[in-house]
């Protein structure tokens, strides 16, 4: 979709050529003199119009406007989260006509976050999937155009959003394509496009490199699979090269069968989607590259099967992980920390500054917090809190959950270092309890996105998060950087590290 920021008062909108024209409507406006406005102030009256949010009345060739259909949208309180609710009401009506070009307005002022709230919830709204239909219909809106008073105030945040929503359609792409058409090696494929990008570079291993680092944790998970494992290391440069990078690591299991602990067939389906971290972290470099912010980021992404077959890995096996520390895998369903677990070790090498996993990693994290918010657990006060303000402007939220030591209890084996699973309870805690002990040498944090990565029933499909957090994120992390410059440099033992392990 092409999307379009232009200055246009609520005056000129009604000029405006389009197939809908979209007017947000704030509580209290209409009292100006133009064809809109007059016509907002009779809706009100007659009490067509209510002021909470998302509420719409329809006009079919209302007098004095050039658009054949406009929508009056309520705007509530005018909060994102209600601008976003209106706007995801009035794309979801609009569609029914098959318009090409929308044009939103505003009848108060937007600010920054309101133009990016617009842009975001119309894409999301608008998206349709069609890779793997053989008569895909189209996304009929091609042309979206944000009319505003003071378009050249907003350039910038309506830019940052624009390519948020091409990282947000890009991790929806992946997540959503089915497992046949999203390998390992397709999934690495998509990583190796985005290094087309400016100052995007990408480089893929393959099995025989991942057993040589000694990454016998993921190993274990791919060897069941046909599909060889894939090792995607992405990396994006817009600061000084001594700049401490930022370092993402995605879950890439393309399909979860749990395994020999195999799954129940209802909806097993559905763990497709099992490689929505990887593929969030594909859509935040897909971001990055067309924002080009004064950061340092490294992605990382295992990818493979988890499969049942005669070289399965078996419950009671005890596999060596890249750390040197030996797993018993217990359940060959709880594979995410078994493929991370490798992966975090490796970002040690970057010397990074902070390291975020992204993961579908626990049915009991979706148990704890639905739908809504993604799972936050950290080590480090100041990272956690960052991502969760990050969450919170881009309305991609998470909640904050405890690591308290006692919690690793039940990761006790009488056969390894550590087993892969405990009991039930707290089964996202102790989840992240285990990828914590690969953490030591860095702030990391843990996003566990089981619940928020997808939706299920009838509007299934991959919900592209949390790439709206991520980015807002590392953009606040540029700024942060571009104040303070210079400083935020990785400590000098860890560049020494770093620097080693780039040239072996
Ligand atoms: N991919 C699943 C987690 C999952 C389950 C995501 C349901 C979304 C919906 C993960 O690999 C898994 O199977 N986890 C197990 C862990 C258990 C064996 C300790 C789970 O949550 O059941
Ligand atoms: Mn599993
Ligand atoms: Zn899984």
């Amino acid at each position: 979709m092409d999307f379009q920021l232009k200055t246009l008062s609520i005056a000129q909108a009604a000029s405006e050529k389009a197939d809908v024209l979209i007017v947000l409507v704030a509580a209290g406006s209409g009292a100006s003199k133009d064809a809109l406005s007059a016509l907002i102030a009779q809706a009100r009256k007659a009490g067509d119009l209510q002021d909470k949010a998302g509420k719409l009345l329809a006009l079919y060739r209302p007098e004095g406007c050039a658009a054949p259909r406009v929508l009056l949208a309520s705007l509530g309180d005018g909060k994102p989260a209600s601008v976003r609710s209106a706007v995801a009401a009035a794309i979801g009506a609009a569609k029914g006509s098959n318009p090409r070009r929308v044009v939103i307005v505003a009848t108060e002022a937007m600010d920054a976050a309101a133009v990016g709230s617009v842009v975001i919830a119309a894409a999301d709204a608008s998206y349709v999937y069609g890779t793997t239909k053989s008569k895909a219909e189209p996304r009929t809106i091609r042309q979206l155009v944000v009319g505003a008073d003071d378009a050249g105030a907003l350039r910038q945040a309506f830019g940052e959003a624009a390519a948020t929503v091409a990282g947000i359609e890009l991790a929806k792409e992946w997540a959503n394509r089915p497992a046949n058409h999203c390998t390992p090696t397709l999934l690495a494929g998509a990583a190796e496009d985005l290094a087309k990008l400016p100052n995007v570079k990408c480089e893929v291993l393959g099995p025989k490199e991942v057993a040589k680092l000694g990454m016998g944790a993921f190993t274990a998970v791919a060897q069941g699979s046909a599909e060889p494992l894939r090792f995607v290391v992405l990396r994006y440069h817009g600061a000084p090269k001594d700049r401490a990078p930022v370092v993402l690591v995605g879950k890439g299991i393309t399909f979860d069968t749990g395994g020999v602990s195999l799954k129940p067939a209802a909806e097993m389906d559905e763990m497709k989607f099992d490689m929505s971290g990887a593929a969030s972290v594909l859509g935040v470099f897909r971001a990055l590259g067309e924002i080009q912010p004064a950061i340092n980021v490294v992605g990382l992404v295992p990818a493979c099967e988890n499969m049942n077959d005669g070289r399965s890995v078996k419950p009671g096996d005890v596999v060596t992980s890249m750390s040197g520390q030996t797993i018993e895998v217990l359940n060959t369903d709880a594979e995410g920390r078994l493929i991370l677990c490798d992966a975090l070790d490796y970002a040690k090498r970057f010397a990074p500054s902070a390291v975020i996993d992204i993961a579908t990693l626990t049915g009991a994290c979706v148990v704890a917090l639905g739908a809504v918010r993604s799972g936050l657990f950290s080590s480090d006060d100041s990272l956690a809190s960052a991502l969760s303000a990050a969450g919170d402007e881009a309305q991609d939220r998470c909640w904050r959950l405890p690591l308290d030591d006692d919690y690793a209890e039940g990761l006790k084996s009488n056969f390894a270092d550590v087993a892969n699973i405990a009991g039930r309870a707290g089964g996202a805690i102790t989840a992240a309890k285990f990828l914590q002990r690969f953490t030591s040498d860095f702030p990391w944090a843990h996003l566990d996105i089981a619940g928020t990565a997808w939706k299920s029933g009838a509007a299934k499909g991959a919900t592209g998060r949390p790439v709206g957090l991520l980015v807002n994120y590392l953009l606040s992390e540029s700024r942060k950087g571009v104040a303070k410059a210079g400083s935020g440099k990785a400590p000098k033992a860890a560049r020494k590290r770093a620097g080693k392990a780039r040239t072996s």
